[in-house]
Protein backbone atom coordinates (compact mmCIF):
# COMPACT_ATOMS: atom_id res chain seq x y z
CA UNK A 1 0.00 0.00 0.00
CA UNK A 2 1.32 3.38 -0.64
CA UNK A 3 0.95 5.82 2.07
CA UNK A 4 2.49 9.45 2.25
CA UNK A 5 4.17 10.98 5.20
CA UNK A 6 0.73 12.24 6.28
CA UNK A 7 -0.66 8.81 6.94
CA UNK A 8 -3.07 9.56 3.59
CA UNK A 9 -3.69 6.78 0.53
CA UNK A 10 -5.94 6.59 -1.94
CA UNK A 11 -9.22 4.74 -1.22
CA UNK A 12 -11.47 7.02 -3.44
CA UNK A 13 -11.25 6.52 -7.26
CA UNK A 14 -13.21 8.76 -9.54
CA UNK A 15 -13.31 8.09 -13.20
CA UNK A 16 -14.46 10.40 -15.98
CA UNK A 17 -16.05 8.61 -18.03
CA UNK A 18 -16.45 11.22 -20.67
CA UNK A 19 -15.69 14.83 -20.89
CA UNK A 20 -18.75 15.66 -23.11
CA UNK A 21 -21.42 16.79 -20.94
CA UNK A 22 -25.09 18.50 -22.36
CA UNK A 23 -24.96 21.75 -19.85
CA UNK A 24 -22.51 24.23 -20.29
CA UNK A 25 -22.80 25.44 -16.20
CA UNK A 26 -21.50 29.21 -15.53
CA UNK A 27 -19.15 27.95 -13.50
CA UNK A 28 -16.85 25.44 -15.45
CA UNK A 29 -17.20 26.56 -19.00
CA UNK A 30 -17.45 30.57 -18.97
CA UNK A 31 -17.64 30.95 -23.06
CA UNK A 32 -20.62 28.94 -22.44
CA UNK A 33 -19.86 25.91 -25.15
CA UNK A 34 -21.47 22.52 -24.44
CA UNK A 35 -18.25 19.88 -24.15
CA UNK A 36 -17.83 16.71 -26.69
CA UNK A 37 -16.00 13.98 -26.07
CA UNK A 38 -12.54 14.41 -25.94
CA UNK A 39 -10.93 12.57 -29.44
CA UNK A 40 -8.60 10.34 -27.32
CA UNK A 41 -10.63 8.99 -25.16
CA UNK A 42 -10.15 5.47 -23.89
CA UNK A 43 -12.98 2.79 -24.35
CA UNK A 44 -15.21 1.38 -21.83
CA UNK A 45 -13.12 -1.83 -21.43
CA UNK A 46 -9.85 -0.21 -20.83
CA UNK A 47 -10.95 2.44 -18.20
CA UNK A 48 -13.06 -0.54 -16.55
CA UNK A 49 -9.69 -2.44 -16.51
CA UNK A 50 -7.90 0.98 -14.72
CA UNK A 51 -10.30 0.19 -12.09
CA UNK A 52 -9.21 -2.85 -11.09
CA UNK A 53 -5.66 -2.44 -11.85
CA UNK A 54 -5.93 0.82 -9.51
CA UNK A 55 -8.20 -1.44 -6.85
CA UNK A 56 -4.89 -4.10 -6.88
CA UNK A 57 -1.94 -1.19 -7.14
CA UNK A 58 -3.36 1.37 -4.77
CA UNK A 59 -5.81 -0.24 -2.43
CA UNK A 60 -9.31 1.41 -3.95
CA UNK A 61 -12.02 0.57 -2.54
CA UNK A 62 -15.30 2.99 -3.45
CA UNK A 63 -15.84 4.58 -6.96
CA UNK A 64 -17.58 6.96 -8.07
CA UNK A 65 -18.00 7.69 -11.43
CA UNK A 66 -18.48 10.97 -13.22
CA UNK A 67 -17.64 13.57 -16.23
CA UNK A 68 -18.85 15.43 -17.95
CA UNK A 69 -22.00 14.18 -17.45
CA UNK A 70 -21.05 10.26 -17.36
CA UNK A 71 -25.23 9.51 -18.56
CA UNK A 72 -24.58 10.60 -21.79
CA UNK A 73 -21.47 8.61 -22.80
CA UNK A 74 -22.34 5.70 -24.82
CA UNK A 75 -20.12 3.49 -22.53
CA UNK A 76 -21.89 3.86 -19.98
CA UNK A 77 -23.83 0.36 -20.52
CA UNK A 78 -20.63 -1.66 -20.85
CA UNK A 79 -18.41 -0.10 -18.07
CA UNK A 80 -20.78 -0.10 -15.52
CA UNK A 81 -21.74 -4.07 -16.08
CA UNK A 82 -17.76 -4.42 -16.00
CA UNK A 83 -16.85 -2.05 -12.88
CA UNK A 84 -20.26 -3.72 -11.06
CA UNK A 85 -18.15 -7.31 -11.08
CA UNK A 86 -15.12 -5.75 -9.25
CA UNK A 87 -14.59 -6.25 -5.58
CA UNK A 88 -15.46 -2.76 -4.30
CA UNK A 89 -17.59 -1.44 -1.55
CA UNK A 90 -19.91 0.90 -3.07
CA UNK A 91 -19.87 2.57 -6.88
CA UNK A 92 -21.55 5.64 -7.13
CA UNK A 93 -22.56 7.97 -9.73
CA UNK A 94 -22.27 12.15 -9.98
CA UNK A 95 -25.10 13.26 -12.70
CA UNK A 96 -26.59 16.52 -13.52
CA UNK A 97 -30.10 14.08 -13.71
CA UNK A 98 -31.00 15.35 -17.08
CA UNK A 99 -31.05 11.12 -18.40
CA UNK A 100 -31.72 9.76 -15.38
CA UNK A 101 -35.32 8.68 -16.02
CA UNK A 102 -33.95 6.74 -19.27
CA UNK A 103 -30.91 5.40 -17.43
CA UNK A 104 -32.44 4.45 -14.13
CA UNK A 105 -32.96 0.65 -15.47
CA UNK A 106 -29.50 0.57 -16.26
CA UNK A 107 -28.07 1.54 -13.30
CA UNK A 108 -30.07 -0.21 -11.12
CA UNK A 109 -29.58 -3.28 -13.13
CA UNK A 110 -25.81 -2.64 -12.26
CA UNK A 111 -26.43 -2.15 -8.59
CA UNK A 112 -25.78 1.65 -8.52
CA UNK A 113 -27.73 2.41 -5.00
CA UNK A 114 -26.27 5.80 -4.54
CA UNK A 115 -26.31 8.89 -7.15
CA UNK A 116 -24.92 12.84 -6.21
CA UNK A 117 -27.17 15.02 -8.21
CA UNK A 118 -26.09 18.25 -9.10
CA UNK A 119 -29.20 20.74 -8.76
CA UNK A 120 -28.07 24.61 -8.29
CA UNK A 121 -31.59 25.68 -8.18
CA UNK A 122 -35.09 24.73 -8.14
CA UNK A 123 -36.42 28.03 -10.36
CA UNK A 124 -36.90 27.29 -14.24
CA UNK A 125 -35.31 30.79 -15.26
CA UNK A 126 -31.96 30.48 -12.87
CA UNK A 127 -31.42 27.24 -13.90
CA UNK A 128 -31.51 28.22 -17.26
CA UNK A 129 -28.73 31.28 -17.27
CA UNK A 130 -26.80 28.83 -14.50
CA UNK A 131 -26.96 25.47 -16.40
CA UNK A 132 -27.39 26.69 -20.03
CA UNK A 133 -28.82 23.46 -21.25
CA UNK A 134 -31.30 20.83 -19.72
CA UNK A 135 -34.60 20.90 -18.33
CA UNK A 136 -35.65 21.37 -14.86
CA UNK A 137 -38.60 19.78 -14.91
CA UNK A 138 -36.55 16.54 -16.21
CA UNK A 139 -34.48 16.54 -13.69
CA UNK A 140 -37.13 17.01 -10.82
CA UNK A 141 -39.04 14.25 -12.49
CA UNK A 142 -35.96 11.64 -12.95
CA UNK A 143 -35.20 12.23 -9.35
CA UNK A 144 -38.69 11.72 -8.33
CA UNK A 145 -38.31 8.05 -10.17
CA UNK A 146 -34.62 7.57 -9.01
CA UNK A 147 -36.59 8.40 -5.13
CA UNK A 148 -39.36 6.03 -5.87
CA UNK A 149 -36.69 2.99 -6.94
CA UNK A 150 -35.36 3.32 -3.27
CA UNK A 151 -31.68 5.19 -4.47
CA UNK A 152 -30.13 7.30 -2.05
CA UNK A 153 -29.30 10.58 -3.29
CA UNK A 154 -27.64 13.63 -2.23
CA UNK A 155 -27.80 16.96 -4.29
CA UNK A 156 -25.05 19.22 -4.91
CA UNK A 157 -25.41 23.02 -5.09
CA UNK A 158 -23.25 25.49 -5.87
CA UNK A 159 -24.22 28.72 -4.52
CA UNK A 160 -23.69 31.56 -6.10
CA UNK A 161 -24.02 34.83 -4.71
CA UNK A 162 -26.19 37.16 -7.40
CA UNK A 163 -27.30 33.99 -9.12
CA UNK A 164 -29.36 31.48 -6.59
CA UNK A 165 -28.66 32.60 -2.93
CA UNK A 166 -32.12 32.51 -3.09
CA UNK A 167 -32.27 29.00 -3.42
CA UNK A 168 -30.57 27.72 -0.48
CA UNK A 169 -33.56 27.47 1.83
CA UNK A 170 -36.34 26.49 -0.98
CA UNK A 171 -33.38 24.04 -2.18
CA UNK A 172 -33.04 22.34 1.41
CA UNK A 173 -36.64 22.59 2.08
CA UNK A 174 -37.21 20.10 -1.25
CA UNK A 175 -34.62 17.80 -0.14
CA UNK A 176 -35.90 17.24 3.56
CA UNK A 177 -39.17 16.72 2.29
CA UNK A 178 -37.88 13.97 0.55
CA UNK A 179 -34.63 12.30 2.59
CA UNK A 180 -32.32 13.41 0.18
CA UNK A 181 -29.13 15.09 1.57
CA UNK A 182 -28.15 18.75 0.06
CA UNK A 183 -24.30 19.56 -0.03
CA UNK A 184 -23.38 22.82 -0.57
CA UNK A 185 -20.14 23.31 -2.07
CA UNK A 186 -18.05 26.06 -1.78
CA UNK A 187 -16.97 27.57 -5.18
CA UNK A 188 -13.70 26.29 -6.34
CA UNK A 189 -10.79 27.92 -7.87
CA UNK A 190 -10.93 25.64 -10.82
CA UNK A 191 -10.06 26.23 -15.02
CA UNK A 192 -10.58 30.18 -15.30
CA UNK A 193 -12.13 30.49 -11.41
CA UNK A 194 -8.31 29.81 -11.05
CA UNK A 195 -6.80 32.55 -13.40
CA UNK A 196 -9.85 35.42 -12.90
CA UNK A 197 -9.77 36.12 -9.17
CA UNK A 198 -12.81 38.61 -9.68
CA UNK A 199 -14.89 36.22 -10.94
CA UNK A 200 -14.13 34.08 -8.34
CA UNK A 201 -14.29 36.62 -5.32
CA UNK A 202 -17.63 37.84 -6.74
CA UNK A 203 -19.17 35.03 -6.82
CA UNK A 204 -17.64 33.04 -3.98
CA UNK A 205 -20.44 32.23 -0.61
CA UNK A 206 -18.64 31.01 2.25
CA UNK A 207 -19.68 28.22 5.22
CA UNK A 208 -20.29 30.78 7.59
CA UNK A 209 -22.41 32.96 5.39
CA UNK A 210 -24.40 30.15 4.06
CA UNK A 211 -25.27 29.00 7.73
CA UNK A 212 -26.36 32.14 8.53
CA UNK A 213 -28.74 32.43 5.51
CA UNK A 214 -29.84 28.26 6.73
CA UNK A 215 -30.25 29.28 10.37
CA UNK A 216 -33.09 32.29 10.03
CA UNK A 217 -35.17 29.43 8.61
CA UNK A 218 -33.73 26.02 10.42
CA UNK A 219 -32.23 25.27 13.76
CA UNK A 220 -29.25 22.70 12.88
CA UNK A 221 -26.69 20.94 14.82
CA UNK A 222 -23.54 19.86 13.50
CA UNK A 223 -23.85 16.02 13.07
CA UNK A 224 -20.65 13.23 12.40
CA UNK A 225 -18.84 12.81 9.36
CA UNK A 226 -16.44 9.99 8.63
CA UNK A 227 -12.95 11.07 9.09
CA UNK A 228 -11.75 11.63 5.19
CA UNK A 229 -15.07 12.91 4.22
CA UNK A 230 -15.09 16.22 2.47
CA UNK A 231 -17.97 17.42 3.55
CA UNK A 232 -18.62 19.04 7.41
CA UNK A 233 -22.25 17.71 8.09
CA UNK A 234 -25.21 18.91 9.69
CA UNK A 235 -28.50 17.62 11.36
CA UNK A 236 -31.95 19.47 11.07
CA UNK A 237 -33.28 17.72 13.95
CA UNK A 238 -36.32 15.36 12.93
CA UNK A 239 -36.04 16.62 9.54
CA UNK A 240 -32.88 15.44 8.23
CA UNK A 241 -28.90 15.91 7.24
CA UNK A 242 -27.26 18.63 4.93
CA UNK A 243 -23.76 19.18 4.37
CA UNK A 244 -20.98 21.50 3.21
CA UNK A 245 -17.74 21.09 0.54
CA UNK A 246 -15.85 23.87 2.78
CA UNK A 247 -12.85 23.70 0.29
CA UNK A 248 -11.82 27.49 1.17
CA UNK A 249 -13.27 28.09 4.48
CA UNK A 250 -12.45 24.68 6.30
CA UNK A 251 -9.48 22.71 3.71
CA UNK A 252 -9.63 19.07 4.11
CA UNK A 253 -6.58 18.32 2.22
CA UNK A 254 -4.93 16.73 4.75
CA UNK A 255 -7.48 13.58 5.28
CA UNK A 256 -7.98 13.83 1.41
CA UNK A 257 -7.83 10.15 0.04
CA UNK A 258 -8.97 10.55 -3.15
CA UNK A 259 -7.74 9.75 -6.86
CA UNK A 260 -9.00 10.48 -9.99
CA UNK A 261 -8.40 8.77 -13.23
CA UNK A 262 -10.07 11.20 -16.58
CA UNK A 263 -11.55 10.00 -19.98
CA UNK A 264 -8.14 10.36 -21.51
CA UNK A 265 -6.46 8.13 -19.56
CA UNK A 266 -4.37 10.59 -16.86
CA UNK A 267 -4.25 10.12 -12.82
CA UNK A 268 -4.65 13.18 -10.81
CA UNK A 269 -3.69 12.94 -7.61
CA UNK A 270 -4.66 16.40 -6.37
CA UNK A 271 -6.84 18.46 -7.80
CA UNK A 272 -5.53 21.85 -6.94
CA UNK A 273 -2.11 20.41 -8.84
CA UNK A 274 -1.02 20.63 -12.49
CA UNK A 275 0.72 17.81 -12.22
CA UNK A 276 -0.87 14.31 -13.90
CA UNK A 277 0.25 11.00 -14.84
CA UNK A 278 -0.36 9.02 -18.00
CA UNK A 279 -1.56 5.44 -17.52
CA UNK A 280 -3.19 4.99 -20.82
CA UNK A 281 -1.10 2.97 -22.38
CA UNK A 282 -0.47 0.56 -19.81
CA UNK A 283 -4.52 -0.41 -19.45
CA UNK A 284 -4.12 -2.47 -22.50
CA UNK A 285 -0.88 -4.58 -20.68
CA UNK A 286 -1.15 -7.84 -18.72
CA UNK A 287 -1.22 -7.58 -15.28
CA UNK A 288 2.00 -8.14 -14.48
CA UNK A 289 3.63 -5.31 -16.54
CA UNK A 290 0.96 -2.80 -15.72
CA UNK A 291 0.80 -2.94 -12.23
CA UNK A 292 4.75 -2.42 -11.06
CA UNK A 293 4.55 0.75 -13.40
CA UNK A 294 1.40 1.65 -12.28
CA UNK A 295 2.80 1.79 -8.57
CA UNK A 296 5.83 4.13 -9.30
CA UNK A 297 3.30 6.60 -10.54
CA UNK A 298 0.48 6.20 -7.91
CA UNK A 299 3.97 7.39 -6.02
CA UNK A 300 4.29 9.99 -7.84
CA UNK A 301 0.10 11.02 -7.86
CA UNK A 302 0.07 11.01 -4.04
CA UNK A 303 2.87 12.93 -3.79
CA UNK A 304 0.86 15.47 -5.66
CA UNK A 305 -1.39 16.48 -2.95
CA UNK A 306 -1.08 19.77 -0.98
CA UNK A 307 -0.25 19.67 2.99
CA UNK A 308 -3.44 21.98 3.73
CA UNK A 309 -5.32 23.84 1.84
CA UNK A 310 -6.60 23.54 -1.50
CA UNK A 311 -5.07 26.63 -3.36
CA UNK A 312 -6.42 26.07 -7.02
CA UNK A 313 -5.78 24.25 -10.41
CA UNK A 314 -5.60 24.95 -13.71
CA UNK A 315 -7.84 21.25 -13.62
CA UNK A 316 -10.68 22.11 -15.44
CA UNK A 317 -13.62 20.69 -13.09
CA UNK A 318 -15.04 19.46 -16.63
CA UNK A 319 -12.55 17.20 -17.62
CA UNK A 320 -12.13 15.94 -13.99
CA UNK A 321 -16.01 15.62 -12.71
CA UNK A 322 -15.27 17.33 -9.17
N1 LIG B 1 -16.64 24.86 -7.75
C1 LIG B 1 -17.46 24.10 -7.01
N2 LIG B 1 -18.17 23.08 -7.51
C2 LIG B 1 -18.06 22.84 -8.82
N3 LIG B 1 -18.63 21.89 -9.58
C3 LIG B 1 -18.17 22.04 -10.84
N4 LIG B 1 -17.32 23.08 -10.90
C4 LIG B 1 -17.23 23.60 -9.66
C5 LIG B 1 -16.49 24.67 -9.07
N5 LIG B 1 -15.68 25.44 -9.78
C6 LIG B 1 -19.57 20.92 -9.04
C7 LIG B 1 -20.72 20.59 -9.93
C8 LIG B 1 -21.04 19.16 -9.56
C9 LIG B 1 -19.84 18.67 -8.81
C10 LIG B 1 -19.26 17.44 -9.37
O1 LIG B 1 -18.88 19.70 -8.86
O2 LIG B 1 -21.81 21.41 -9.69
O3 LIG B 1 -22.15 19.06 -8.73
Amino acid sequence: MIVDRQGRRFRNLRVSLTAACNYACTYCVPDGKRLVAAQDELSAENLARGVAYLIEAAGIERLRITGGEPLVSPKLDSFLHAVSKLDLKDISLTTNGQLLSRKLPLLLECGIRRLNVSLDTLDAESFRTIARGGDLATVLKGLDEAHAAGLKIKINMVPLRGKNLDQVVPLLDYCLERGFELRFIELMRMGHLARDGNAFASQFVGLNELLELIGQNHAYLQADAPVDATALRYEVPGQGHFGIIANESVPFCRTCSRLRLSSTGWLHGCLSSSNRHYVGDLLDKPRHQALPALQRLLVKALADKQELAFSGGVTVMKIIGG
